[in-house]
């Protein structure tokens, strides 16, 4: 790749707002926090659990995750969890993160939610007052499980309102369509929490409309195979709504063959407003640096244009406020200009 593009990828400021905060639990961490918690790990090394992620489908991959995810029992793991994350974000240049957490992961094994979010948004304040990222929670609902559990789950939540800034709708999603949560989504929408899904990763571009029309998402998580109805790639264009596209997973979840393969250029050609993102970091090959590294060194096609695009995007998709987006806006003209 031309050294003066990958310089541009590494330095432009960038938003990253999709990232599942328990997916960025490196190996080596789940194995220290194993060890603090006394909890039981299924594999004997980091060696032998990193050589079980070769995924083959989105839940070949969940099955390990919430296996990584056991880890988590206090506040300080919390903490320790997403302040690892932030040091690499700092380092890659994100500048604003929206971090996705599933509540119902932890509450399942006894942890209280109140530990979940006092660690996280305690990491989140640090990360603001040793790097200046400003960083915000969503809360995700495990749609695997049913629309009353979502709703136990919000309920237990509430009184860390002022902690997160939105919710989402994550996990296996063949077969649990985005209408099982209509009342949830109604009542988080009441209530003035954002809201965002998952949808047309895995699967149908049907589910995106759904995302939309019934649970009133304002972005898509992934979005990828909107594709495949053509009308549905439009209105996403004319709406601009957005894409938060992760190309390094979607390449190891088998969702498309190779980067070569990847859909994101031919996404950003038809006008929808794309983002990149890492999704899973410690899973997936990588922090979101390295997704736009990989991917642009995979697509001749992409250059200095789609990357500052591509940027551009991030903030304009961000829960931010209009002067922060500004902001930022100005700081990625001055990298960019002095980039030329
Ligand atoms: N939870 C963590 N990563 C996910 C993904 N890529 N899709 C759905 N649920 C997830
Ligand atoms: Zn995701």
């Amino acid at each position: 790749m031309d050294p003066r593009l990958e310089a541009l990828l590494r330095r432009m400021p960038k938003a990253e707002l999709h990232l599942h905060i328990e997916g960025s639990l490196e190996p080596e961490m789940i194995f220290r926090l194993a060890e603090r918690n006394h909890v039981k790990l299924a594999y004997g090394s980091v060696e032998a659990l990193r050589a079980a992620y070769a995924f083959t489908s989105l839940q070949s991959f969940l099955d390990i995750y919430y296996a990584g995810a056991s880890v988590l029992r206090k506040a300080e793991d919390f903490f320790d969890m997403a302040f690892a994350y932030f040091q690499r974000a700092a380092a890659d240049n994100v500048v604003h993160a929206e971090l996705f957490f599933d509540p119902q992961t932890h509450t399942a094994r006894g942890v209280p939610v109140a530990a979940v979010i006092e660690g996280l948004e305690h990491a989140c304040r640090r990360a603001h007052a040793e790097y200046g990222i400003s960083a915000s929670l969503i809360l995700c609902f495990l749609r695997h499980l049913s629309e009353e559990e979502a709703f136990a789950a919000l309920e237990e939540a509430l009184p860390h309102r002022k902690h997160f800034v939105g919710i989402g709708l994550d996990s296996s999603e063949r077969g649990h369509p985005p209408e099982k949560f209509a009342r949830v989504f109604a009542r988080c929408g009441e209530l003035g929490l954002h809201r965002v899904a998952h949808a047309g990763e895995e699967g149908p571009p049907e589910y995106i409309s759904a995302a939309l029309d019934v649970l009133k998402a304002e972005r898509i998580d992934h979005g990828v195979r909107c594709v495949e109805d053509p009308a549905l790639v439009q209105r996403l264009a004319r709406q601009r709504v957005p894409l938060t596209v992760c190309p390094l997973s979607n390449v190891k979840l088998c969702v498309f063959g190779s980067m070569a393969e990847h859909n994101l250029p031919a996404l950003l050609q038809a006008g929808l407003c794309v983002t990149v993102n890492s999704d899973d970091p410690a899973y997936f090959g990588g922090y979101v640096n390295s997704n736009f590294l990989t991917l642009f060194a995979a697509r001749p096609e992409l250059g200095r244009e789609q990357a500052l695009t591509l940027a551009r995007n991030s903030f304009e998709a961000s829960f931010a406020g209009a002067a922060q987006k500004a902001a930022w806006a100005r700081q990625l003209d001055a990298v960019a200009a002095a980039s030329g």
